[in-house]
């Protein structure tokens, strides 16, 4: 994928980027819908018709069946959500095509085909049931489809597990192991219940026996944002600040959602703060857009980063600039939108319908 930003859009001030947002916007009326997700940049989420974490921009993707065009201010796996969930007459559109999530691509297809065809000697479908995070290319999603499991986000990845264990024997997760781990345990499985699918190794580095003791086989996958966080950050911040209550994102590794006061998706976390009474001091740990948006909005409450130094920035989301949303809202009847092939939206559509149920 090759993209690069008109020169005319890079040289532009934001004062005059934000009027031409503005006046785009108004051009298009009702024809337009704008989704911000929760990590985007502070310009950008001010011209979001809805903000929202992963789950609930799906919802709203499938259900406004009004509007023509979704310019989806996130990353690539979330355009692609949106354009499988919503009509045929609408267009999607990802601001910044470069937008992708390391943690997704984790998950190649052939690997997880490749590990399919372990898990299928042992029983396939009949036995296991394959659910994707939502931070998963399209193909993953409808080989969730049509081998009868779902996709979750980290909203409701409990109730994904319920719909799996009450279908199936055991689960295939991926690609994050840490959701998938943090998940099991709230689910009550004890660790030695859960093992981990190791892509880079033979038989993803496991006997067919630890497969069958296991009630999880979860994708060796990770974020690199949220595995900065450790249990000393956490530690740290209650002796420094007696009181302090700490809510991380489930992406985090369990050491570190162990001794949180609360985890949850981006979404949670916002309820979280917004839940706190004035005065309270609170450590995030999750990605850093979000946390600088919530401190700007709340400046009743001392709102702070966990690690307090590793500025966990997701580069991906802070990819989309208002320039590039400029850029696309004056030129997308020439831009390419995502476009899920037929046959992978339909597959895929059966999965994500399924998460849209089960919340
Ligand atoms: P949410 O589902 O909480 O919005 O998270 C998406 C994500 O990519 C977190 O890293
Ligand atoms: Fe992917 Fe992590 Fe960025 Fe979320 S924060 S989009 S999981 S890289």
């Amino acid at each position: 994928m090759y993209f690069a930003l008109p020169q005319e859009y890079r040289e532009t001030a934001l004062p005059d980027l934000k009027k031409r947002v503005w006046a785009a916007k108004e051009r298009l009326g009702h024809k337009a819908l704008i989704l911000t997700h929760h990590y985007q940049r502070l310009e950008v989420v001010e011209f979001g018709d809805a903000i929202g974490d992963s789950y609930a921009l799906a919802k709203i993707a499938a259900s406004r069946q009004d509007v023509e065009f979704i310019f989806f201010c996130g990353v690539h796996f979330m355009a692609e959500a949106a354009d499988i969930l919503s009509q045929d007459y609408q267009k999607v559109y990802l601001p910044n095509p470069l937008a992708g999530c390391p943690m997704a691509d984790m998950a190649e297809m052939a690997d997880v085909f490749e590990a399919w065809e372990v898990l299928e000697k042992l029983g396939g479908d009949q036995r296991f049931m394959p659910i994707s995070y939502m931070n998963s290319a399209a193909g993953l999603k409808a080989f969730c489809g049509k081998h009868g499991g779902l996709i979750c986000t980290s909203s409701n990845a409990d109730a994904a597990y319920r719909y799996g264990f009450e279908r199936k024997e055991k689960l295939f997760f991926f690609p994050d192991r840490h959701l998938g781990f943090n998940t099991g345990m709230k689910f009550g499985l004890r660790p030695d219940d859960m093992v981990i699918w190791d892509f880079s190794q033979e038989n993803g580095g496991l006997t067919d026996e630890q497969i069958e003791r296991a009630k999880i086989i979860l994708w060796k996958g990770h974020c690199h944002v949220h595995t900065n966080f450790k249990p000393e950050h956490v530690i740290e911040m209650r002796q420094k600040y007696p009181g302090i209550k700490i809510v991380v994102h489930p992406e985090c590794p369990y050491e570190v959602v162990k001794l949180a006061d609360a985890t949850g998706s981006t979404g949670f976390i916002v309820k979280y703060v917004e839940a706190q009474p004035a005065g309270s001091i609170i450590a995030i740990g999750t990605e850093i857009n979000l946390i600088n948006r919530l401190a700007h909005y709340h400046s009743d409450k001392k709102i702070i980063e966990l690690s307090g130094q590793t500025c966990p920035v997701c580069a991906n989301m802070y990819r989309t600039t208002i320039n590039d949303l400029a850029f696309c809202l004056e030129n997308f009847s020439e831009i390419k939108p995502i476009s899920v092939p037929e046959e992978t939206k339909k597959f895929a559509r059966i999965a994500l319908e399924r998460m849209l149920e089960v919340h």
